[in-house]
């Protein structure tokens, strides 16, 4: 018999059983349904009883086999594959198969993939006069998620999305053709001609082309940079059911393209607590400016004047993961391109931080965007750009989340309840009778 939890209502006495139902993996949670809550009345005419949670903090929204996480342990698994591995031994496009299909690709899907995922990463000529259109000085970030949303008027087809052949040329439009995107609106942000995409090249190292190509007929970039952008786009992959990735299964749910939900989950991704913090993190550390000024900087973070930004996570509550692969990842790159003494006001900040009792007790440590923004402006990505890449990155996860929850036989369109605060019916006053 399944596992049940007892519910005692003292407003009636009565006693309710609801069935429980579990996850895979050890830590990977029980839950009732909250359906099941609204046969808890008090009469007939009750609705019944509600889970009230803002920001989600404890609900369940979907069954997902594509990443696990254990806050506590600091474990990342992509389809059961430790986060630390992969960016050993993977490419980003690897993972992004992996990601979509569940499963590594073998040496000739991946050459298929790749070709495929090649062959579309040049935009319609159309696109530049769209970003003309924008302020000489506009964020790359508002470009790319309105540029996003544009393309779903290139693709009408794609409205399609119960065709899963539809779907799966979308998913490969749309993880060609980001970088594209980016580094155009990155280089109309700046004036510069746009660069095209050189197809001989690998993703990452096409998208530095795409970013710095000046008048050299073939770009060649360092290729400890093309690997280091190649592990900050596999760390950002995918983190399950965060704000952009359920900003992308909202808007997915009610049937949109994938043009504008990836748009509307990018849009998601740009506020400072989700992907803007590691463009924080920079104007943090710039700010403090010198090693002797942590101290007093901890003080006022600590009166709550503001947040120490690139800590802390709704979820890892002892290390992340991604954090600890960046911290060596950026010795690397230091190595090949001049020290930055913000990863030395970084490294300080860390260990006063993880000694304090303030944070010890809060279970505050580095999160993924901790070290992100020293790597990226040690390789000369500008600071405007680094919620950008994280978009690049986290594309291919948002369209495993959306593709699974296409195929998802309990899908149904996002529409959470509320418990209603307001006036109860009133009578409406005419103009001249208001106070
Ligand atoms: N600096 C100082 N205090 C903090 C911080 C911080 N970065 N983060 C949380 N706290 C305190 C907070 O003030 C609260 O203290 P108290 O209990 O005294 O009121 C306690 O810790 C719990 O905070 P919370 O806001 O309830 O935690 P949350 O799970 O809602 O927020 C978070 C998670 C990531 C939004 C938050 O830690 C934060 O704002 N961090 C800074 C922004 C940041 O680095 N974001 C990137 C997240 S990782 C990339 C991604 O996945 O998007």
């Amino acid at each position: 018999m399944a596992d049940r939890l007892s519910i005692n209502d003292t407003r009636t006495g009565n006693e309710h059983e609801l069935s429980l139902s579990y996850g895979t993996h050890v830590n990977a949670g029980s839950a009732i349904s909250a359906k099941d809550l609204r046969k808890i009345k008090t009469s007939d005419d009750d609705f019944g009883v509600l889970v009230h949670d803002p920001g989600f903090m404890n609900t369940s929204a979907c069954k997902s086999s594509i990443t696990y996480i254990d806050g506590d342990a600091g474990i990342l698994l992509y389809r059961g594959y430790p986060i630390e591995e992969l960016a050993a031994k993977s490419t980003y496009l690897e993972v992004a198969y992996l990601l979509l299909h569940g499963e590594l690709p073998n040496e000739s899907e991946l050459d298929i993939w790749t070709t495929d995922i090649t062959n579309h990463t040049f935009l319609n000529e159309k696109i530049k006069k769209f970003l003309d259109g924008f302020r000489y000085d506009a964020h790359p970030m508002g470009i790319l998620v309105s540029a996003l949303a544009s393309l779903s008027t290139f693709y009408p087809k794609s409205r399609n999305v119960q065709d899963e052949e539809i779907r799966a040329r979308s998913i490969r439009r749309l993880i060609a053709k980001i970088p594209t995107l980016a580094a155009f609106a990155y280089r109309y942000s700046v004036g510069l001609p746009y660069a095209y995409p050189d197809n001989d090249l690998s993703y990452s190292a096409n998208f530095l082309n795409m970013m710095f190509r000046a008048t050299e007929t073939k770009y060649d970039p360092d290729p400890v940079l093309e690997r280091t952008l190649d592990i900050l786009l596999i760390l950002h992959a995918d983190h399950e059911q965060n704000c952009s990735t359920s900003a992308m299964r909202a808007v997915g749910s009610s049937d949109a393209d994938p043009y504008v939900s990836v748009s509307a989950a990018t849009a998601g991704l740009y506020g400072p607590l989700h992907g803007g913090a590691n463009e924080r993190v920079l104007e943090m550390l710039a700010e403090i400016g010198s090693v002797k000024n942590i101290a007093s900087y901890i003080e006022k973070v600590k009166q709550g004047e503001f947040r120490l930004m690139g800590f802390g996570h709704r979820v890892y509550k002892n290390f992340d993961p991604r954090a600890n692969i960046l911290k060596n990842l950026a010795e690397q790159v230091f190595e090949v391109t001049a020290r930055n003494e913000l990863l030395d006001i970084a490294i300080e900040l860390e260990k006063v931080a993880l000694n304090d009792e303030y944070f010890v007790k809060r279970k505050l440590y580095p999160n993924v965007d901790f070290y992100s923004g020293i790597i990226y402006q040690a390789m000369g990505i500008p600071v405007e750009m680094f919620p950008v890449l994280f978009a690049i990155a986290r594309t291919s996860g948002w369209l495993s989340h959306w593709d699974e929850m296409r195929k998802d036989p309990e899908l149904k369109i996002a529409r959470p309840r509320q418990i209603y605060t307001g006036y109860p019916r009133r009578e409406y006053m005419k103009i001249g009778a208001r106070q």
